[in-house]
């Protein structure tokens, strides 16, 4: 269920090893613990006429016939059945909030009525066409999106993925400028093509060595940690003039793009300081390259207010791209550019899922329903309540060294020991065995899986949130247990 960038125990290279037996420590533990505890909420869930079996059909055959790289979150996996709104079952019949979404994917809940509808008519219409012919779905959801993007992005090319989504992105901006040099962000993700794989600036997720040239990575905007060891607003912003150092010692400073994630999502949910992208997109196009949005993460009024992560920064990007949140489950990814960008890719170019008319009836339905329950205003109005009860948390629990994100893209960073920094995956991991038994699914992310990360549905409510922050005050005051 959970993508596997999503998914590791481990992040913290150095210390591997050390992680792995304290996870085993752990389940040990948890094992001997479980008969002793209290009925949890998520036990007190269970629908009465299931039989709690030993271990999950579903997970014995992910352990047995997946890759094993494939990992899932849990010391004992959950295998999931079900889901309604906020809400989903595993097949032990336990109930969690979901406050994950399956990767900031199921945007305005699961099973949604609307969504489903516009789905199941176009299944029952006609569910593949391809690129070569025109099909409706795609022609109105391109036209809508021409709309509602920013600037004066008006062509898009539709794919089934996010690392589609920016491999076009790379591709286009390369085929526009008639350059082979991008710079992206350390802690960035963006996929696992060649491309992508090459891009990421996380060694977690780069399981071999870059195979595509011409790509540099940036210092990223992580105030909390900042590369430079420099304090926000004193530092003058050092990391984007970094940008500037970088594309003349390391390029031949005539760049195709630069190409980041408003807030780097895999990374920790980094939030850049507000100066941080007009500046970059300055020294970019200086060097006559294009700027690139990656809206996988941040996009559909996940950071509130605006559709778009970028906009907040006052920056008018060449090209964005989305996936995830767009299809609330359904497989789609967008590259939207330009049309002095879409126009130069010259030749064909074809994707067979791409446009696919299912995709396209879930994603208008999407973007409808946003619009139509005024869903950006609700991140920004129920993600300002979450990210003061986050707060109220971070006076409370030490453990806690950051709390950041915009709108409904909320995540705290855990660490040993406030002045050190230390990170704290072992904490990270507690508090996932504590929420999970309290019936609340959470995401993990940072280069040293020392992040808890949030990504509860666009339509979520204030009940929601303290229901998630119960889970995660139940779990802090756990950790030392
Ligand atoms: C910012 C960002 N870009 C690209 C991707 C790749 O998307 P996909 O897994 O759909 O290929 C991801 C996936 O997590 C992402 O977070």
């Amino acid at each position: 269920m959970f993508h596997l960038n999503e998914a590791v125990f481990v992040c913290l290279k150095l210390p591997r090893l050390k992680v792995v037996a304290f996870s085993l420590d752990f389940a040990e533990n948890c094992i001997t613990q479980r008969n002793k505890c209290n009925p949890s909420k998520s036990e007190q869930n269970m629908n009465p006429t299931t039989e709690k079996t030993e271990l999950s059909e579903a997970i014995r055959k992910h352990k047995q016939f997946l890759f094993p790289a494939v990992a899932n979150y849990y010391e004992e996996p959950i295998a999931i059945v079900k889901g309604e709104g906020e809400y989903v079952w595993d097949d032990q019949g336990n109930r969690y909030l979901d406050a994950f979404g399956g990767v900031l994917t199921v945007s305005v809940g699961h099973a949604n009525p609307k969504v489903n509808k516009a789905i199941i008519d176009q299944v029952n219409t006609i569910s593949h066409t391809s690129t070569l012919y025109g099909n409706k779905p795609q022609g109105d959801l391109a036209e809508k999106l021409a709309d509602i993007s920013p600037g004066k992005l008006k062509k898009s090319f539709f794919t089934s993925s996010g690392t589609e989504a920016d491999d076009t992105a790379v591709l286009a901006a390369k085929l526009a400028t008639g350059r082979h040099e991008v710079v992206v962000l350390r802690h960035s993700y963006s996929g696992r093509s060649a491309t992508a794989l090459s891009s990421i600036g996380h060694s977690t997720w780069k399981p071999i060595a870059s195979q595509v040239a011409g790509v540099v990575h940036a210092p990223a905007p992580y105030c909390y940690r900042c590369p430079f060891k420099l304090e926000y607003p004193s530092c003058d912003v050092a990391c984007a003039d970094d940008v500037e150092e970088l594309i003349r010692t390391t390029t031949t400073g005539e760049i195709a793009a630069f190409m980041a994630e408003p807030i780097l999502g895999v990374g920790g949910f980094i939030t850049p300081p507000k100066e941080y992208f007009g500046k970059v997109a300055e020294i970019t196009r200086n060097h006559g390259g294009l700027f690139i949005a990656d809206e996988v993460q941040t996009g559909w009024g996940r950071t509130g207010e605006k559709w778009f992560g970028i906009e907040h920064w006052d920056v008018e990007p060449d090209i964005i791209t989305s996936a995830k949140g767009m299809g609330n489950g359904v497989p789609i990814g967008w590259t939207i550019a330009t049309p002095e960008v879409a126009d130069k890719f010259e030749g064909l170019t074809f994707s067979t899922f791409g446009g696919n008319p299912v995709s396209m009836a879930a994603g208008m339905a999407v973007v409808n329903f946003i619009e139509e329950e005024d869903l950006r205003t609700n991140a920004t109005v129920v993600g300002g309540y979450f990210r003061e009860r986050l707060e109220e948390l971070e006076e409370k629990h030490p453990v806690i060294g950051d709390v950041r994100g915009m709108g409904l893209m909320q995540a705290i960073e855990l660490v040993v020991d406030r002045k050190t920094k230390e990170p704290n995956p072992q904490a990270v991991l507690k508090v996932f065995e504590e929420t999970k038994k309290q019936g609340v699914l959470i995401g993990k992310g940072g280069l040293y899986g020392n992040v808890i990360r949030t990504g509860l549905m666009l339509n979520s409510t204030r009940d929601n949130v303290d229901e998630l922050i119960e889970a995660l005050d139940i779990g802090l005051e756990n950790i030392g247990n």
